[in-house]
């Protein structure tokens, strides 16, 4: 099943449960109003579309253009009809038009009309939050977008050079997977007239301005690469995993026989290397790294954040192979357990969502979230077949401490040969690798001003001045520590 076809299969129930005032927000009116008269003509019903402009088009074109008169027409019609507003959201903030619709919600409860709201804008005053259901309209599939760039080439044959290459052809398709028609066919133009061919630069082009789309969209944030695993001390284990699949995306895979790895959990304290490693796998896999901050896929109207949720897994899933980073997990999912009324069981609904999702994607979209807290966690995260592998991020070990001592200084262009990092390590006991780097450089503010280089004596002063979190949290980390022991592996390597 199409992202189409599930679209119009929820049109299609909520005009079946007569969900009075549907809204549904994009850029492509025209789409949207060819989907809306296929989901009428399932119904058999009839559809009539109001601009302020031209009226209601179609036979029953009223007098008037007015939004109030609009509304009075949907009001007085007897016939099984889906009404569309196009731009309707300026008018939604008169008094009356406010008056009209909630009459209109009433009377449509009882009636066969269904009453859609078709606008890139979502603005609803709160009088009218509880009963307008908000719809996204799925993104164009690749056969959506290759009908669109063959268009397009058709256009400027005689301009152009453009040899047919299906080779280049399937690369413009997949990277413009994640754009409405419109944007694609926008870059394509850019990209395709700029330098007079159609050639391989217009990819790259295409890519860069996905990276723009996707910012603009703000569920997802696309992260440059900085981080690899040099920078990233201890971990073995994990890293071992990790680079045992690091040509896990490739056909050669796919034909070797191979799945597709779905993603890790990475467990475990503060200031360890989680949010650091996520960023690291990105790189050594070479795959674009995506951050989702679940936070921002909420919103108050009926559906929306569902909508958002589904939008936001999409255009994942539109960039992949990618890395989707989620971090603290446990933040963005916290409404899901326990007393779920608070919030009519929308973070519930979300989070079943998002699971079944990891469960059931076939795009390779390899998800990475991270937590430090496991009481908070939903426990049916855990279950087999979400991630992978749950792999326990713990305090590192004297070996690793040496190794994160090591990685800082030589980050802040300083030789690790000159310092004694076996009895610093060995002075750090309980110490995180965040808390390790704050000690080199709160000693090398106490050095600067004296106008000297640091020494050992400098960091071990620090280490001494620090109460590491390992104290502080003493309870807390033995219990996360024992949790994890039983359903976990460590991601360091020998203890
Ligand atoms: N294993 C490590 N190797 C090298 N540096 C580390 C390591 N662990 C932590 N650091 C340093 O500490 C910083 C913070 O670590 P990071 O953000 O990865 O911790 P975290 O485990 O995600 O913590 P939190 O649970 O608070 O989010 C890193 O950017 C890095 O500079
Ligand atoms: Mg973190």
């Amino acid at each position: 099943m199409t992202s189409l076809d599930e679209f119009l299969e929820q049109l299609n129930i909520y005009v079946r449960a007569r969900y009075p005032l549907l809204y549904i927000v994009t850029w492509e009116e025209e789409r949207a109003e060819q989907l809306l008269r296929r989901a009428a003509a399932d119904r058999s019903k009839a559809i009539y579309v109001w601009t302020q402009t031209e009226g209601f088009h179609g036979k029953a074109s009223s007098k008037g253009y007015s939004a109030v008169e609009a509304l009075n027409h949907v009001l007085s019609s007897a016939e099984k009809a889906i009404f569309v507003l196009k731009d309707f959201h300026p008018f939604m903030k008169e008094d009356v038009v406010i008056r009209r619709l909630r009459d209109i919600v009433a009377d449509l409860k009882r009636s066969y009309k269904t009453l859609v709201l078709l606008s890139p804008i979502l603005e609803v005053p709160p009088e009218l939050e509880k009963d307008i259901t908000v719809l996204d309209l799925p993104l164009p599939d690749e056969a959506d977008l290759r009908t669109c760039l063959r268009e397009f080439l058709e256009t400027v044959k005689g301009r152009i050079d453009v040899r047919h290459d299906p080779d280049l052809e399937e690369k413009v398709v997949k990277a413009s997977l994640g754009f409405t028609l419109s944007q694609a066919e926008n870059v394509f133009a850019r990209a395709i007239i700029a330098d007079r061919a159609f050639s391989m630069d217009d990819l790259h082009l295409i890519l860069a301005e996905k990276k723009q789309i996707v910012r603009k969209s703000g569920f997802l944030e696309f992260y440059d690469l900085g981080e690899d695993f040099k920078q990233v001390g201890g971990l073995d284990n994990l890293k071992l995993w990790l680079e045992n699949r690091s040509h896990a995306f490739t056909d050669r895979a796919r034909v070797y026989g191979l799945p597709e790895p779905k993603g890790l959990l990475l467990l475990g304290v503060q200031g360890c290397g989680k949010s650091l490693t996520a960023k690291a796998i990105a790189s050594l896999w070479g795959l674009p790294l995506l951050r989702f901050d679940v936070g921002t896929v909420f919103g108050s109207y009926i559906g929306q954040t569902e909508a958002n949720m589904r939008r936001a897994l999409k255009m994942a899933e539109a960039l992949s192979p990618a890395v989707l980073w989620l971090d603290e997990i446990e933040k963005a999912f916290a409404g899901s357990t326990g007393n779920s009324s608070a919030d009519s069981g929308v973070s519930a609904r979300v989070f079943g969502a998002f699971l079944t999702w990891l469960q059931e994607k076939k795009k390779p979209v390899f998800v990475v979230a991270t937590a430090n807290n496991v009481k908070s966690l939903p426990p049916e995260l855990l279950r087999k077949g979400r991630f992978d592998e749950i792999f326990f991020v713990d305090l590192p070990n004297q070996a690793e401490r040496e190794g994160i001592l090591e990685i800082h200084l030589k980050k802040r262009n300083r030789d690790p040969g000159e310092f004694p990092l076996a009895e610093l390590a060995r002075e750090a006991e309980g110490f995180s690798g965040a808390e390790l780097e704050e000690a080199i450089v709160s000693s090398m503010y106490s050095a600067f001003p004296e106008g000297r280089e640091i020494n050992g004596e400098d960091i071990a002063r620090a280490l001494k001045e620090t109460v590491p979190l390992s104290v502080l949290l003493r309870e807390d980390i033995q219990a996360l520590r024992s949790w994890a022991s039983q359903r976990a592996r460590s991601a360091s390597g020998k203890r």
